[in-house]
């Protein structure tokens, strides 16, 4: 649906050149929900202006349902970027006007006649569940409730891309969850493919298929969430991860030197992951019968990523460091991912 191609942006500013994007290939597909992450200033919300060229790439090719953006005309352009709607941070209604007409106006600058746009504005209205509010203005309604007017806003050209650029930053988890479930509705639903740009991880987890991780204008790593996720293999996705989840208490407690993260010589700490089709408990007691090692829990959890459990335990093996070594291999056969995370002092 959008494939963007070497595509590569550049911005001149007092200071010098800064380098938002550099030759990013990547390929959406039709109907995916495909999630864009990185820290702050990695170049995503650049990254997403490019594929609608609000922002013009300097180099590359931004193909959107076939068309090469880059060569279209002004009018061709003005109709594909109809066809992408877009939602942002602070939502961006216009204040003076009703929640109806926010709504309403892109229909109006098109000159679309009155009977249809009543009819697709009352349709969007019950979609986000705002009918009784249609005549209320932005500044009367929560965030949450900003966000799906701003949604309604997006869909009503009956767009076949929903691009959001931290769509949800500015809201408390709860709503949130809402406007996650609103968004993979639509996506579901009306068959929209969506863009979601994030620097919270737990979005990504929540509704997307794939990711790409940034960094520094440059795509580092991507693909479905589950391997990027579960056996990251760039530092930065690793980072990314670490930081934006509780993984880094282990770290902590390392740093800390907390007692439970202190090490015998024939311990070593090791984190596992696994997904749906790992049962870890009947692993973990079938290697340590096999291997004569002591398996103990520090911590576990299991979450649900694009529903699909992912688990993850951080355990101590306690045994001969050979044996050790085979019950790791035994683990990664069964495509249990692991990797130890302190090894015991050996004097
Ligand atoms: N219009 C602009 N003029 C000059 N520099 C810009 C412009 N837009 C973005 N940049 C620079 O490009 C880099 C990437 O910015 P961008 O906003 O794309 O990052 P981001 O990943 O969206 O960050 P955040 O998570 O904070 O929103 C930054 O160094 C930023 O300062
Ligand atoms: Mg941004």
């Amino acid at each position: 649906m959008i494939q963007l191609e070497h595509v590569t942006k550049t911005f001149k500013t007092k200071d010098g050149i800064v380098h938002a994007v550099k030759d990013v290939s990547l390929n959406i597909k039709k109907g995916q929900i495909y999630g864009i992450i990185g820290f702050s200033g990695a170049g995503k919300s650049t990254l997403v202006r490019c594929m609608n060229l609000l922002e013009r790439p300097d180099d590359g090719k931004v193909i959107f349902d076939g068309e090469n953006l880059m060569e279209a005309s002004p009018s061709e352009l003005r109709k594909a970027r109809a066809k992408m709607g877009m939602i942002f941070q602070h939502f961006n209604l216009l204040p003076a006007m009703t929640i109806y007409d926010n709504i309403a106006l892109p229909l109006r600058l098109e000159k679309a006649p009155k009977e249809e746009i009543d009819r697709k504005v009352m349709e969007l209205l019950t979609l986000i569940d705002l009918v009784e509010r249609k005549d209320s203005y932005p500044s009367q309604l929560s965030g949450g409730q900003k966000q799906r007017v701003a949604i309604a806003r997006a869909l009503v050209n009956d767009p076949k891309v929903l691009l959001c650029d931290e769509a949800t930053s500015a809201l408390d988890p709860q709503t949130t969850q809402n406007i996650l479930k609103l968004i993979a509705k639509i996506n579901r639903e009306r068959g929209i493919t969506v863009v979601v740009i994030t620097h919270e991880m737990f979005v990504v987890k929540e509704i997307c298929d794939e990711v790409a991780v940034m960094d520094s204008g440059r795509v580092v790593e991507q693909g479905d969430i589950v391997p990027v996720f579960t056996n990251p293999v760039q530092e930065m996705t690793r980072n990314f991860i670490a930081t934006a989840s509780n993984e880094n208490k282990v770290n902590e407690l390392i740093k800390m030197n907390h007692p439970i993260t202190q090490l015998k010589e024939n311990q070593q700490l090791v984190r596992l992951r696994y997904d749906s089709t790992n049962t870890e408990d009947a692993m973990i007691s079938r290697i340590s019968r096999l291997y004569s090692i002591d398996c103990s829990i520090i911590s576990g959890s299991v979450e649900i990523w694009k529903e699909s459990p992912v688990g993850q335990l951080v355990t101590v093996f306690t045994g001969e460091e050979e044996q050790i070594r085979l019950a790791i291999d035994e683990l990664k056969r069964n495509n249990i991912k692991v990797e130890v995370i302190k090894r015991g002092h050996i004097e």
